[in-house]
């Protein structure tokens, strides 16, 4: 599995249940990887999308504890459920939020991430993928601009265990 996510330098991704800060070109971004790709993402998360409806063109995978129907999207209650789920797909990509890219990350090989260089206070983080040693940075792109944001694409791996 793959997840998509866009961090601050402190690794924060969100404030009260919304992204404080949100690029086009990340959007546009996050449009391409996922585009009819199955995605994988937490009802909160949901709820921040245009009319908390799931994405069209993706095959939406929601996690949520209640037993809800939500239409247009796949509805699975347990990290277990979730990861079982996204088998039926050639790429299914978790896109959030906090609670979701935690409890995903074990089964998570690749992490696109966009690097935006700003610090706004948040609530919500990305495990800090430079700091636990199991990830190593395979590509990153330029620093570029946008209304003077500088941001930038990196993907991320994760290192193979060593067999003893
Ligand atoms: N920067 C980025 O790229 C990015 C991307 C996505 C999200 N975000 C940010 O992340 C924040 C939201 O993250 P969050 O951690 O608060 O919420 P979340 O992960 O989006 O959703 C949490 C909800 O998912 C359901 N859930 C989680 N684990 C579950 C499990 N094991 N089994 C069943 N259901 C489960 C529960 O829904 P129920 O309450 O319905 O049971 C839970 O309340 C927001 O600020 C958002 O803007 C940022």
């Amino acid at each position: 599995m793959e997840a998509i996510v866009a961090v601050f330098s402190d690794w924060g991704i969100g404030s009260e249940g919304t992204q404080q800060v949100v690029l086009k070109a990340d959007r546009r971004h996050f449009r391409e990887l996922t585009d009819g790709a199955a995605v994988l993402v937490g009802r909160r998360t949901l709820g921040d999308f245009p009319g908390g409806r799931p994405l069209k063109g993706r095959h939406n995978i929601v996690l949520t504890r209640q037993a809800a129907e939500i239409e247009g999207a796949e509805v699975v209650h347990s990290e277990a459920e979730a990861a079982e789920a996204a088998k039926a797909y050639p790429r299914c990509l978790v896109i959030g939020g906090a609670s979701v890219y935690l409890q995903m990350m074990p089964y998570v090989d690749t992490v696109h991430l966009t690097q935006i260089d700003l610090c706004p206070q948040s609530d919500r983080f990305f495990p800090n993928l430079d700091a636990s040693g199991d990830w190593r940075c395979l590509s990153c792109g330029p620093w570029q601009e946008e209304d003077g944001v500088p941001y930038r694409f990196a993907t991320y791996v994760r290192i193979p265990k060593k067999e003893d």
